[in-house]
């Protein structure tokens, strides 16, 4: 039995995702003209910022990813160059969250139609970025990595964990409540 390294990023997934299901209902809500809460927006990008990006994006950029080139996947022209642009795509639509509700927290409603673009593009695209790691790229690194090479990888994401101790259980906690407020 080969040691486990893409359990935790799986389970990982599943909190981003209940993020996403809260940024999809609340644009929903926005574009009906029934939600105007902008604090939510800021709190969402701050998640995606710290959770997704810097904490789990980062856990794969510098372990996971970094291990299947190691042993012997291509950096260019492959599924990692494909998962990094997608992570490119997510901060870009972040920053555009990020403006747009700053413009709409100003007063200035003109901003709306980009913070709809930008959180559906985010939701969109994370979505189908999860599905192709929990369905494609994980199930191989757990084929094709090494032994050998597992125990340091643990190693490393208790490591980036122990650089941010309470992030993850800050933002449990945030998803949960945001799932009180918004989805009940
Ligand atoms: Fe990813
Ligand atoms: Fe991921």
């Amino acid at each position: 039995m080969k040691t486990e390294v893409t359990q935790e990023m799986i389970a990982e997934h599943r909190l981003i995702l209940r993020m996403i299901a809260l940024v999809e209902k609340s644009a929903e809500r926005l574009a009906r003209g029934e939600f105007r809460n902008w604090r939510f927006f800021l709190d969402a990008v701050a998640f995606i910022r710290d959770y997704a990006d810097r904490f789990h994006h980062a856990k794969e950029e510098a372990v996971l990813f970094t291990a299947l080139v190691k042993n012997g996947m291509p950096e260019k022209q492959s599924p990692i160059e494909a998962m990094l642009m997608e992570h490119d795509a997510g901060r870009a639509h972040v920053r555009g969250m990020e403006e747009a509700t700053q413009r709409a927290l100003a007063g200035d409603d003109s901003g709306i139609p980009a913070l709809l673009e930008h959180a559906r593009g985010y939701a969109k695209l994370l979505r189908g970025h999860i599905n192709k790691e929990d369905t494609i790229l994980y199930p191989l690194a757990e084929r094709v990595l090494p032994e050998e090479m597992r125990p340091a990888m643990l190693d490393a994401y208790r490591a980036a964990e122990a650089r941010a101790p309470e992030l993850a259980e800050t933002y449990r906690r945030m998803v949960e409540d945001y799932e009180q407020e918004i989805l009940s």
